[in-house]
């Protein structure tokens, strides 16, 4: 096994040298170009390997023969697609090539996308015996290492990277998949705060609340900064730059305030009936804090905000944990 796994490596790792050196070549030069647009400078293009696959259907896989590396072994790559009739492709083609490494710096997997518009938006390498999606996290390798308090959690390659560039080391992505345990675990092992920057869309807000008890099992202590009005990291630093993004962390919102936040959109406000509802949901998520002091100063916070009494409010959240017991 240990060897089946150190083969794979091998490959992912001349794959991605592979991708990166056609990004280079004349054939990558729309490629290339792609990501000047994206504001990306060869530095960055450099630090995070990225490349291009070929239009050609098979030239990843002709060069890996070439190399010396066998059907049975590539089979297990995740990097081609053997049909009935024994003809190999490359999974990957005309696509701008990000590989993901893991904490060691090992390329496990990679993603790719589509330049311009197209789908799918990005390809992702299958789960092979190496790349376990729920265990890794786009940009720890980097992450890790970069000495701040906390560790930004964002939805997107383009976001991460956009990030690494305007300074912020500390920036991560999951793979295209949903936020899961193993994850926050091991960002467990290198921060005691992550800041969720998921995008500013429906399905972003929806993302963040599904990671946020996830994470908050694993110890962590969330808070969300908003992207509004733009729609994710990389625009957002486009087109604001980094002081302002700083401005952003320093006011990320507490996790639980954030929540409310959402749930309050469900509600019409101005409708006692609707409002009562409301509260009563409030003060449900409210016994989330097991210590009175907490769950007093957050009681506090919540009905200073919406104008309740904190006696009124304490008085449904007992009568909520009563129930309970
Ligand atoms: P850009 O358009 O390049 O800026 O990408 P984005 O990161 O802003 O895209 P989006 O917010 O739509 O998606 C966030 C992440 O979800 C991406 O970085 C991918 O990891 C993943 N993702 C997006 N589209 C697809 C897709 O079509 N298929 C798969 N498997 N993953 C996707
Ligand atoms: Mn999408
Ligand atoms: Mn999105
Ligand atoms: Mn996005
Ligand atoms: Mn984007």
């Amino acid at each position: 096994q240990a060897g089946l796994k150190n083969r794979l490596l091998e490959i992912n790792k001349e794959a991605a040298k592979y991708y990166y050196y056609q990004l280079k070549s004349n054939r990558g030069q729309a490629a290339y170009e792609y990501l000047k647009n994206r504001a990306l400078s060869a530095e960055t293009i450099k630090k995070f390997g990225l490349g291009f696959s070929n239009k050609t259907g098979d030239d990843l896989y002709q060069y890996l023969k070439h190399l010396g590396y066998e059907d049975s072994i590539l089979k297990e790559a995740g990097l081609f697609s053997f049909d009935e009739k024994k003809k190999v492709y490359d999974k990957f083609w005309n696509r701008v090539m990000f590989p993901i490494m893991d904490v060691n710096n090992r390329v496990i997997g990679f993603g790719g996308r589509v330049m311009g518009e197209g789908t799918p938006k990005y390809l992702n390498s299958p789960e092979t015996k190496l790349f376990d999606k729920s265990r890794n996290l786009y940009g720890l390798n980097f992450a890790r290492i970069a000495r701040r308090p906390n560790i930004l959690i964002c939805e997107g390659y383009m976001d991460v990277i956009a990030l690494h560039q305007a300074g912020f080391t500390n920036a991560v992505a999951s793979l295209g998949t949903a936020f899961t345990g193993l994850q926050a675990n091991l960002l467990k092992r290198y921060t005691g705060e992550v800041l969720l920057t998921y995008d500013s869309d429906e399905a972003g807000t929806k993302a963040a609340l599904r990671a946020i008890p996830i994470l908050k099992e694993a110890g962590l202590t969330v808070k969300v900064i908003d992207m509004k009005p733009y729609k994710d990291p990389d625009e957002f630093i486009k087109a604001l730059g980094a002081d302002e993004f700083t401005k952003r962390i320093e006011s990320a919102r507490n996790s639980f305030l954030f929540e409310i936040d959402v749930l309050e959109k469900e509600y019409d406000l101005n409708d006692p009936e609707a409002k009562t509802r409301f509260f009563n949901e409030v003060a449900k998520k409210l016994l989330i804090f097991t210590e009175e002091i907490e769950r007093n100063i957050y009681t506090q916070t919540v009905a200073d905000k919406y104008l309740i009494g904190f006696e009124n409010l304490k008085k449904l959240v007992n009568r909520y944990g009563a129930q309970l017991i």
